[in-house]
């Protein structure tokens, strides 16, 4: 099914325009007859409480509103994040609004959290509850709302009891001064809120393990600071990164790359990989760190791994490679494993941090 799929339907896909190719993509995997494969035990982690068979999920953006978590799953992902949802249903920017960089093997998004809103997000997902599996929800503010916290609040409120973990996205460079609150008391403030409220909901919830997702263009001053606040206020991991609203030197659609938005896929990769090995240097153990941006080979998610990564998400490597990488990156991490005569995972990860972060920053 997979090979089918990526033989013939994602060179068809690869000519549509990115958006009705993606519409395309999650109707068909509603549709899609799929076996979860068996992974290999060697590939399994115990994190933030959770169980996972293998540390590579879905990263946020494929499945904004909760329509296919459970085909994703048996497509082979360890786990699947859903979102952004916003508390009110909301269009996002005009179209086009989604541009591939093809010869950079790159995406610019600037869709702006078009969402279907959090009732329709929790109806779908409480449907599927006993279903088992991972599935996480990724969380944002409506644009136009007057008190973003408020948002945060109320979207864990509501959403905690269906999800298996709950990111905090401050990072989207798509909803105007979203960004602002990764920074100092504003970022305290709403870290502090969200855990008070996350723990008033656990006799509803269960425990609901809380992460924050965060830029890569935070500077290492700022880092210092987010660290500190997520340590501080004792948050269950951080993601790194979202996309970038950087454009590295090297690229080579510039007509395309001038697009205003937010950068993933392989031009992505050293710079959410340093700022990956710069937060785990920080984080000293205290929480893990889910590593995502420019995944595209078994060596890459090799790479975020040694860089402090204990899981792993892609989604713009999956549109340049087909759904074929995934079952290249468990083999990858598995040779791998056996190269370095190593039971776990666990044992790699960020054994290369330090050599990251003595590199010279990513242009
Ligand atoms: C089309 C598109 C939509 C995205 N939407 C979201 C989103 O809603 N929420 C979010 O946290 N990240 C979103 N992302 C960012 C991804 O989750 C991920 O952090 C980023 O793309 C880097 O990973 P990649 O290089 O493997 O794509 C989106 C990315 C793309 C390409």
């Amino acid at each position: 099914m997979i090979g089918f799929f990526d033989r013939l339907a994602r060179p068809l896909l690869r000519a549509l325009e990115p958006e009705n190719a993606h519409a395309l993509t999650i109707n068909a995997l509603k549709f899609a007859f799929l076996r979860p494969p068996a992974d290999d035990p060697r590939l399994a982690a115990r994190l933030f409480g959770l169980n996972f068979k293998n540390p590579i999920g879905i990263a946020p953006g494929f499945d904004k509103n909760a329509e296919v978590p459970d085909a994703l799953l048996r497509l082979g992902f360890g786990f699947v994040e859903v979102g952004t949802v916003t508390p009110r249903p909301q269009g996002g920017n005009p179209r086009p609004r989604v541009f591939r960089l093809e010869t950079d093997e790159g995406v610019i998004n600037r869709l702006g959290f078009n969402s279907a809103g959090a009732s329709v997000v929790l109806a779908r997902l409480a449907a599927r509850a006993q279903a088992g599996g991972i599935v996480g929800v990724n969380i944002g503010a409506n644009r136009d709302s007057s008190d973003r916290t408020a948002d945060y609040i109320q979207l864990i409120e509501k959403l905690a009891p269906v999800a298996s973990f709950i990111t905090v996205n401050l990072s989207s460079p798509n909803t105007p001064g979203l960004r602002d609150l990764q920074h100092g008391l504003m970022l305290d403030n709403l870290l502090a809120r969200v855990v008070a409220t996350r723990n008033r909901v656990v006799p509803q919830a269960g425990h609901t393990p809380v992460l924050l997702k965060i830029a890569p263009d935070l500077s290492l001053i700022d880092l210092d600071d987010v660290v500190g606040i997520a340590r501080a206020r004792h948050i269950d991991g951080i993601i790194v990164s979202n996309t970038t609203i950087s454009r590295p030197a090297a690229l080579r659609d510039r007509a395309t790359a001038a697009q205003p938005g937010g950068l993933s896929g392989r031009p992505l990769f050293a710079l959410a990989t340093r700022m990956l090995a710069e937060t785990y240097v920080r984080v000293e153990g205290a929480f893990p760190l889910i590593g995502v941006g420019g995944i595209d080979s078994g060596e890459a998610a090799l790479a975020k791994i040694r860089a402090g990564a204990d899981l792993v998400q892609l989604y713009s490597g999956l549109i340049f490679r087909g759904l074929g990488l995934l079952a290249e990156i468990k083999n990858a991490l598995l040779r791998e494993l056996e190269h370095e005569n190593a039971d776990r995972l666990s044992e790699l990860v960020g054994t290369d941090a330090a050599a990251v972060t003595a590199e010279k920053w990513p242009e």
